[in-house]
């Protein structure tokens, strides 16, 4: 069986912790991955994450992934880098089928570049390819709040077959600190593109929450004490 192909592409809006946890979680999947980090993108990796690395490569340690996940360094390895500005790249094409795209974080600079068809990057021309061939593409954007520009552009990418899932994590079932949140988001991500992944505790009905809430007390009180 083919193993499965994913396209991830990170941009420069804040919440590089969201782009790293899915990374880590794909790198242990059993799928390729074709990586496309745009220019802004190391920038806040860096101001963000303190992630410095050269422009236009990708150094996996770097983001504490383990060097043999690369395909560069090893055949087996399942991230496939691709330069932001490489229109030959596999992903340009139709041709190269994929199971799927996600941009995250997305910036409103690329959801409007998407939104009206213009491909000035390989991530605006790999999103263009997605939609065009009616694949799923999803986005993350992080910005608030949303001008109706940002929401024009977000309802024209849905309309065309976008799913726009807002970095907008939520707080039950015992998501309690940033790293449950970070969690909670590359969950969703993962669900839509058929990921099995237990990185958060699903809601199961009201009944099972007031257990857990009951719980979480209890240990808040425990440590306070
Ligand atoms: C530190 C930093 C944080 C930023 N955060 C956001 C953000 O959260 N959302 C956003 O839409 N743009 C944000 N921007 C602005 C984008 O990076 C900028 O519009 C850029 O041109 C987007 O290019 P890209 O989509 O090719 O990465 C940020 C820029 C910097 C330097």
């Amino acid at each position: 069986m083919c193993k499965k192909k994913f396209v991830v592409g990170i941009t420069g809006a804040s919440g590089m912790a969201y782009a790293v946890r899915l990374l880590e979680v794909l790198s242990t999947c059993d799928c390729d991955v074709h990586l496309v980090v745009s220019d802004t993108a190391y920038r806040v990796l860096e101001s963000e994450r303190g992630i410095s690395l050269p422009k236009q490569e990708f150094n996996p340690r770097a983001i504490g992934l383990s060097a043999n996940c690369v395909s560069e360094f090893f055949p087996s390895g399942c991230i496939h880098f691709h330069r932001c500005d490489d229109f030959t790249a596999s992903i340009a094409s139709g041709s190269f089928r994929t199971d799927g795209m996600v941009i995250c974080p997305c910036t409103m600079g690329t959801l409007g570049a998407i939104a009206s068809g213009l491909s000035l990057n390989l991530i605006h021309r790999a999103a263009e390819v997605h939609l065009k061939e009616h694949r799923r593409l999803v986005l993350v954007p992080r910005e608030t709040p949303y001008s109706l520009i940002h929401l024009e552009n977000m309802t024209r990418i849905a309309r065309a077959g976008g799913v726009i899932l807002p970095a907008s994590p939520a707080f039950y079932k015992g998501v309690k600190d940033l790293e449950g949140a970070v969690n909670f988001i590359v969950s969703r991500i993962c669900d839509q593109l058929g990921i099995e992944n237990n990185l958060t505790k699903r809601w199961a009905g009201p009944d099972e929450v007031e257990e857990e809430d009951y719980s979480l007390q209890e240990k808040s009180y425990e440590m306070v004490g």
